[in-house]
């Protein structure tokens, strides 16, 4: 176990105005967007869209690492480059996603748990061997009418829990990510409620195991109303109450907080870390690991078409940038309008 090279990792990861673009969708989720714009989900189409997206002039000023699927740390750019290997050249880190996805728990009907522990040890050797420095595993907690249940947060923090374990011990920095969905019709207060239970297992459960905490990034989700509620708290709120309950929970050796965009616009998901970075006052950097937020617009551009490339990577580009900026909290509305009349 390399501390040394964790701690280096960990705080590249959350480099001051830098982030982490989330490109680790799994083939079915991959199918899923591609629909979205009439591409049809082939291997050689996911690896096109992948390069188009790593290969963004400028991206390594905004983005300190990406997160990949298992497909895609084997693939290659076009001139027969290694993925992480052109990201490593390139001083972005690669990172790999190791779970097996959130599955329906049993016993427990409208709730998920996420598999993806057998084997795991070997699998972290052979990604720290193709280049990986860090990994991320997602639980999923669903809020609803009585759910989440206890069992299925502790669940789910045991699973993160041995997940870093075997990630430290292969010098690879673990990213937990325990994302409460924004689907359904809760109250922010009740979103502020289920992030509180859910970080606080999470963190009580790593300080059990022996995970160093020094070496373990949170990607968290966000304290937003559900989607089909009627009243949707504004970004200032959305940041408050975000912010409370990481200070409550979080240890602060932690060193970084990383944030997912779960289905929030685009640009909602930048408002709100810039607010929260504006706001101040936290122990750990605040920055964003999204995959819509960041590539939304890039997917919309591109549909399929070598010819659309450049447009899509100037409108990744900007995404980039304007999180980037959020992550400084130096991003303004303004910005965006001069994006759309540029
Ligand atoms: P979104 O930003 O689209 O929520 O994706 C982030 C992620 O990695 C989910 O696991």
């Amino acid at each position: 176990m390399d501390t040394k090279l964790m701690t280096e990792t960990a705080r590249a990861m959350v480099a001051p105005g830098k982030g982490l673009l989330a490109a680790d969708e799994s083939a079915g989720t991959c199918k899923k967007r591609f629909d979205s714009v009439n591409v049809e989900s082939t291997e050689e189409n996911r690896r096109a869209y992948r390069e188009l997206l790593f290969t963004t002039p400028g991206l390594p000023e905004y983005v300190s690492g990406v997160i990949l699927f298992d497909e895609t740390i084997r693939q290659k750019t076009k001139d027969g480059v290694n993925f992480a290997e052109y990201l490593k050249k390139n001083g972005i880190l690669p990172g790999i996603k190791v779970d097996g996805g959130a599955h329906d728990m049993a016993l427990h009907p409208g709730e998920k748990v996420t598999e993806g522990l057998d084997g795991l040890a070997r699998r972290m050797q052979e990604y720290f061997a193709m280049g990986a420095r860090f990994a991320k595993w997602r639980a999923v907690i669903t809020i609803g009418e009585r759910i989440p249940s206890r069992a299925c947060i502790e669940a789910n923090a045991h699973a993160l829990t041995r997940y870093s374990a075997i990630c430290q011990e292969a010098s690879i920095v673990p990213i937990v990510e325990p994302e409460v969905l924004l689907d359904g019709n809760h109250t922010v207060e009740r979103s502020e409620e289920v992030h509180q239970a859910t970080l606080e297992a999470l963190f009580h459960s790593l300080e059990r195991h022996g995970v160093s905490l020094e070496h373990v990034i949170l990607k968290a989700s966000m304290v937003v109303s559900g989607k089909e509620n009627a009243r949707q708290a504004p970004v200032a709120e959305v940041a408050e109450r975000t912010l409370r309950v990481l200070k409550r929970t979080v240890p602060a050796a932690l060193p970084g907080v990383v944030f997912l965009s779960g289905g929030q616009t685009d640009e909602n998901a930048t408002a709100h870390l810039d607010a929260m970075n504006r706001i101040g006052g936290a122990p750990w950097p605040l920055t964003f690991s999204y995959s819509r937020a960041l590539q939304a617009v890039a997917l919309k551009a591109w549909r399929g078409n070598a010819a659309n490339v450049g447009t899509a990577q100037k409108a990744f580009h900007h995404r980039a940038k304007m999180n980037s900026l959020a992550a400084k909290g130096q991003w303004t509305r303004s910005l965006e309008k001069e994006a759309v009349a540029a």
